[in-house]
């Protein structure tokens, strides 16, 4: 049987990428898995439990009995943790910073190779899978791949409005430093960090809107289905 088409969107916080994707998924009836919750499932469950983020033993056993799945209702992607709807509790700054940790870790992103694989092969149309990682790492030969970044003062505005439109004020400038210190622990881990697989299409979307990301990639889709 065919592999279902494999889109990959990667690039730093705040460039637009769950957008994008989410809207992408919805029009090309694709499956999304959005691998940044995964890890950061993985840092809730740590930090739940006491686990420290360099524990790698205990890491391991937390990694060998977790589930993570995913279900769009109502246009958005509820994601469940051991079956418990974590979507909102895995969006918070302390689980995005805890989640950059747990992610550097080796033990962590072997463990959750396979199943962000998985997830996308299961896809009946096409998959959009969205990450740091995904055009070099866990689909070195997705059929599209996408670098998508943009200026970081207009990346930490949009998630200062972001978390203002879920009832938590920040300011901005502590929005900017934790994004900087992301970035930084993104892009310089030594295992799969943030950089543009060689072969990737790159957009900034500094001054473009989501539509016009949107149809930028809807137009790679169509080209590469002839
Ligand atoms: O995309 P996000 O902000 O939800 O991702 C949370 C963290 O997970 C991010 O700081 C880095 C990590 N991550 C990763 O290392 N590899 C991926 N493919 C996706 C996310």
């Amino acid at each position: 049987m065919a592999r279902p088409l494999i889109v990959a969107i990667d690039g730093p916080a705040g460039a637009g990428k769950s957008s994008v994707s989410k809207i992408l998924a919805l029009r090309l009836n694709f499956t999304l898995v959005d691998t940044g919750a995964i890890y950061r499932c993985i840092a809730l469950k740590a930090s739940r439990s006491g686990v420290a983020f360099d524990d790698l033993p205990a890491l391991q056993s937390l990694l060998d009995a977790v589930k993570v799945t995913f279900r769009m209702e109502e246009d958005k992607n509820h994601v469940f943790l051991d079956g418990e709807d974590v979507s909102a509790a895995i969006r918070t700054s302390e689980i995005s910073l805890a989640a950059s940790k747990v992610s550097s870790q080796p033990v962590v992103r072997n463990a959750l190779l396979e199943l962000q694989r998985r997830l996308a092969l299961a896809a009946e149309h096409g998959a959009i899978l969205e990450g740091r990682d995904i055009g070099t790492v866990v689909f070195p030969d997705a059929d599209i791949k996408v670098f998508l970044f943009a200026d970081p003062a207009v990346r930490a505005e949009r998630r200062y409005e972001e978390l203002f439109q879920k009832g938590h004020e920040k300011p901005v400038d502590q929005v900017l430093a934790d994004q900087n210190k992301r970035d930084k622990e993104d892009t310089e881990r030594e295992v799969a960090p943030l950089k543009p697989a060689p072969d990737a299409v790159r957009i900034d979307s500094t001054h473009l809107h989501l539509s016009e990301v949107v149809h930028q990639i809807e137009g790679l889709v169509s080209a590469k289905r002839g």
